[in-house]
């Protein structure tokens, strides 16, 4: 069926090497360094201390755990994938390339939560440590032009009606629109149009400044643990996911946002000078060290504060505020630190977007202007600009819990579709040849499906409610637009293209 046609894979292959377009500048560090630049952001420096405070007290460190295999599962997976298939569509050629058109798309349609989405959740997050960063030196923005004038409350007796729970509930805040958080997106978008090179660059910067504040934040933080903060160290229970070993898994869930990126640095694929070598290493590497970094500065958090106290918007500051007046310059380099590591987060997220939509393009699935590269800049521009755009009005509209939950779900969805991927590839295709190969693939794919679907169950409702709306867009515009301008679907494509 026309639907389930797939890519083949070789020529996939093909056409990232012949596909000169982008400019082939990044190696394993600067990989490495986009990865690192797209996990910490928010999630470190805001949603540690969150989900510490309401669900799951200094056992928060289980969780990063939990997420993390989540990811490390998953992210092997991705491993073998970036290094067969070097095009910078990501999970969605990789999609074609083993499940056909159709799963293609969804998996297309459903990054774009992942990354323009995720760009302006967090961009939000950037406009929280802003305005309290200027605070310090007097200077007050009005709340009314710093957050969000729509919120959600989910109808408490809409059970299962997805409808309902899409539609009813949205109330008005009564500010008008999160003006900080849509300039830095605007400001990026701009950064990204003028040149990959250039952009990574800047990402090396502002990784290494985050990376200064939080080794800095754990070597002074080591010395004033008091053990007593890590009792206990899993909370009792207070049902409905608070604490016990339920607000664990409810915390990996939520925190599972602080993981989201290391994917990003596949879509840089085809600006990688050795792809089959390096796209392995930049996600791998980058996920791991963050990892680590995760445990340590949730462990060193829990143990100078109490959990109790971390439901706020700069918990790290909460923390370097009990180092005592004469550390008192740590907090507000703790905030330059969360600024400028928002702010590469947005950068590498922003970079993918265009990037998932390029490759859709060049298959027919999104209109020609979306692939169109600018002759100079070499970069992706008019998609770059769009996706600015869209980012700016999403970031400027909605408030941070809503848009992070929905960018979860839609995350974990690619990754478990990834997950499938990785097996029906290795079924069809045992010859081909692959530069990494998932370790213990039949244990390790099959696990990444169950974490990721297991998180996916642990969100709420009304986040699942606007996953199917998003996915029911989606489907239209496959029938009405994709489907029928599919190169494949014409024949323009391979000569390998499989029917099934
Ligand atoms: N992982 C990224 C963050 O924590 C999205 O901000």
């Amino acid at each position: 069926m026309k639907l389930f046609r797939r890519k083949h894979a070789a020529d996939l292959q093909a056409e990232a090497h012949s596909d000169q377009s982008l400019k082939r500048a990044l190696g394993p560090v600067n990989l490495t360094a986009l990865g690192i630049g797209a996990i910490i952001g928010a999630g470190i420096f805001v949603l540690t201390g969150q989900a510490a405070a309401k669900y799951a007290g200094p056992a928060i460190v289980i969780s990063f755990v939990l997420s993390g295999l989540a990811c490390a599962f998953a992210g092997l997976c991705y491993a073998e994938f970036s290094a067969l298939i070097p095009a910078s569509g990501s999970a969605y050629t990789y999609g074609y390339a083993t499940l056909g058109e159709f799963v293609a798309w969804i998996i297309g349609w459903d990054l774009i939560l992942e990354y323009l989405f995720a760009g302006a959740t967090v961009a939000v997050g950037w406009s929280g440590y802003v305005v309290s960063f200027l605070k310090e030196f007097g200077v007050t923005i009005p709340a009314q032009f710093t957050s969000a004038p729509f919120d959600h409350h989910p109808p408490a007796d809409a059970g299962w009606n997805m409808w309902r729970l899409f539609t009813e509930g949205w109330v008005s805040t009564g500010a008008t629109l999160n003006v900080p958080a849509m300039l830095i997106v605007g400001f990026v978008t701009f950064l990204l149009v003028i040149g990959i090179k250039e952009s990574a660059s800047f990402n090396n910067v502002i990784v290494a400044i985050k990376l200064t504040v939080i080794f800095t934040f754990i070597a002074v933080g080591f010395a004033f643990i008091n053990r007593h903060n890590w009792h206990p160290f899993v909370p009792p229970s207070a049902g409905d996911g608070q604490f016990g070993w339920s607000g664990i898994l409810r915390g990996a869930g939520v925190i599972f946002f602080a993981y989201i990126g290391f994917d990003a640095v596949s879509t840089a694929a085809q600006e990688a000078k050795n792809p089959q070598r390096d796209m392995p290493i930049g996600m791998l590497a980058s996920l791991g060290i963050c990892t680590i970094l995760y445990i340590v500065v949730s462990l060193v958090l829990t143990g100078v504060v109490s959990y109790k106290l971390l439901n706020v918007s700069a918990p790290i500051a909460v923390a370097v505020d009990v180092f005592g007046e004469h550390l008192a310059w740590l907090r507000t380099l703790v905030k330059i630190g969360a600024i400028a590591g928002l702010s590469s987060v947005i950068l590498v997220l922003l970079l993918g977007q265009p990037r998932i939509f390029y490759s859709m393009s060049k298959d027919g699935l999104l209109p020609a202007v979306f692939s169109a590269v600018h002759p100079k800049f070499k970069t992706p521009w008019l998609a770059q600009i769009l996706t600015g755009i869209l980012a700016m009005l999403i970031a400027g509209l909605f408030p941070i819990g809503l848009l992070g939950e929905l960018v979860s779900i839609g995350t974990l969805l690619a990754f478990l579709i990834v997950c499938a991927g990785v097996l029906v590839l290795r079924k069809l295709h045992p010859e081909m040849h692959r530069p990494f190969r998932t370790p213990a693939v039949w244990l390790v794919a099959p696990l990444g499906i169950i974490c990721c679907g297991g998180l996916m169950a642990g969100l709420p409702r009304d986040t699942w409610a606007r996953l199917i709306v998003w996915m029911l867009i989606g489907f239209v515009i496959y029938f009405a637009y994709s489907h029928r301008h599919s190169k494949l679907h014409h024949g323009l494509m391979g000569k390998n293209v499989q029917d099934k």
